[in-house]
């Protein structure tokens, strides 16, 4: 199975995302499905890519009611994903609740939190009353992650040193926001290389738009893997 590259099929389509896949293999990668694909596609998608032999990230942050994530846990496993993730603002009753049914179901699903969206700085914190700086309250919710069982965060690239040395080496941290040496930045304004979120100790690298986009896909991906290993 593929090492620490997922790359973000963010497609409109069904189709879109299936023209991209044919080109790459499971020990090349794995695949994330977020919101976009997810509302254009639906789980036929996934169950596909899953059959395919692809570990699949479902990328949904469920952020609702205990019972209501857990259950909407159970069904994604159902689909034979590999990872999954909630929101840890959802708090610790919702996170347990979510972990609990992937146990009751012996899903081996992994089930990570995302800790403070990227877009959130300290202005927007302060607008939802939360007076802790964007660091402060990262860590906060990765500690409320790991005391939940969980299997660990996503995080930007510059918070993971700080949480691979707060957290120890069984916390798995996903980083979004990774851009190869020479490669457009696009939105992302905080980067980091393929090398240096390695170096960070980051368990898994998230990376849409310089594969998806790039002339040539495969090129990129083998340059991404040679970096990480
Ligand atoms: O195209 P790019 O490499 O920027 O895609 C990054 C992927 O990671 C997108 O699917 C984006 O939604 C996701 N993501 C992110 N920043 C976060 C969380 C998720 O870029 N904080």
């Amino acid at each position: 199975m593929s090492g620490k590259l997922i790359i973000a099929l963010d497609f409109p389509s069904a189709a879109q995302a299936i023209h991209f896949v044919k080109s790459v293999s499971p020990e090349q990668c794995k695949l994330k499905v977020g919101f976009e694909l997810f509302v254009a596609a639906g789980p036929d998608l996934v169950k596909q890519l899953v059959d395919q032999g692809f570990d699949v990230f479902l990328d949904l942050k469920f952020h609702d009611i205990p019972n209501t994530v857990a259950s909407a846990c159970k069904r994604a496993a159902e689909l034979g994903v590999w990872m999954m993730n909630v929101h840890a603002s959802g708090g610790d009753n919702m996170m347990r609740a979510a972990k609990q049914a992937l146990r009751d179901i012996q899903s081996p699903a992994k089930l990570i939190a995302v800790t403070v969206l990227t877009s959130m700085d300290q202005a927007q914190l302060n607008r939802i009353n939360c007076q802790l700086t964007p660091r402060e309250q990262v860590n906060h919710l990765a500690h409320l992650t790991q005391s939940s069982s969980l299997d660990g965060v996503v995080c930007s690239a510059q918070e993971a040193r700080m949480l691979r040395s707060l957290m120890g080496d069984d916390f798995l941290l996903v980083t979004p926001g990774i851009r190869p040496a020479g490669v457009n930045q696009g939105d992302q304004s905080r980067v980091m290389t393929p090398a240096e979120a390695h170096a960070a100790g980051v368990n898994y690298i998230v990376v849409g738009r310089p594969i998806t986009q790039a002339e040539n896909p495969l090129a990129v991906i083998r340059q991404i893997n040679e970096e990480m290993s």
